[in-house]
């Protein structure tokens, strides 16, 4: 894994990208996870980091995953696309990546796939449910809750945490939690009453 981080951080595939990135983002956590989550792209937090999932959308993950009884360090975390997406027009803001970009970086995940080996697969949001399964649209409110496959690895797709952060409903608070169940349940984690009551009313 030494090795192939070092490969992507030198990585000049996207001339765009290189141009206009920080850093590359590659990947934190455990090596030999049962879960790896996928995100669509760094934005300008983890550019300036290094490191996915570390601005206001990374908190709530970081909560998730608290709830599901893990730790950061415990999980594999990382995008679809390493290098944050360019805006040559704005001076704030991001955007999302593109199905060339993704395609074109996607051989990184890949590799880290293969050398992980996980149990399980969370894609966080439309994109990169989208990116993974290439499909152009995916219609993430049907897919999430519902197994998929990648790479012959179950993926369970999920809303991502800065929709959430945009709609923070009960609503779609337990749906995400219930994905997480079935994640919980399908690498073996013990789930307790108290978790499995999360944002339900009552
Ligand atoms: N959103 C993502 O999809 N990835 C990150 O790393 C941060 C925010």
């Amino acid at each position: 894994m030494p090795e192939l981080r070092a490969q992507a951080l030198a990585c000049t595939r996207c001339e765009h990208l290189v141009a206009s990135r920080q850093q590359v983002v590659f990947g934190v956590g455990n090596e030999a996870a049962d879960i790896l989550f996928v995100g669509e792209a760094p934005g300008a937090d983890e550019d300036a980091q290094g490191e996915p999932f570390v601005g206001a959308a990374g908190g709530l993950l970081t909560k998730m995953l608290k709830a599901m009884g893990l730790a950061r360090e415990e999980v594999y975390i990382t995008n679809i696309l390493k290098c944050r997406p360019d805006t040559p027009n704005q001076r704030t803001g991001n955007r999302a990546p593109t199905a060339d970009e993704m395609a074109t970086c996607s051989d990184w995940l890949h590799r880290q796939i293969d050398f992980i080996q996980p149990k399980v697969i969370v894609a966080l949001g439309k994109v990169a449910t989208g990116g993974l399964l290439e499909m152009e649209d995916a219609p993430i409110t049907k897919m999430r809750g519902t197994w998929h496959t990648y790479r012959g690895i179950p993926l369970m797709p999920t809303f991502h945490p800065a929709y959430l952060l945009h709609k923070e409903t009960m609503q779609n608070k337990r749906a995400v939690w219930e994905d997480l169940l079935a994640v919980m349940e399908k690498t073996g984690l013990p789930i307790s009453d108290k978790q499995r009551g999360f944002f339900l009313k009552h």
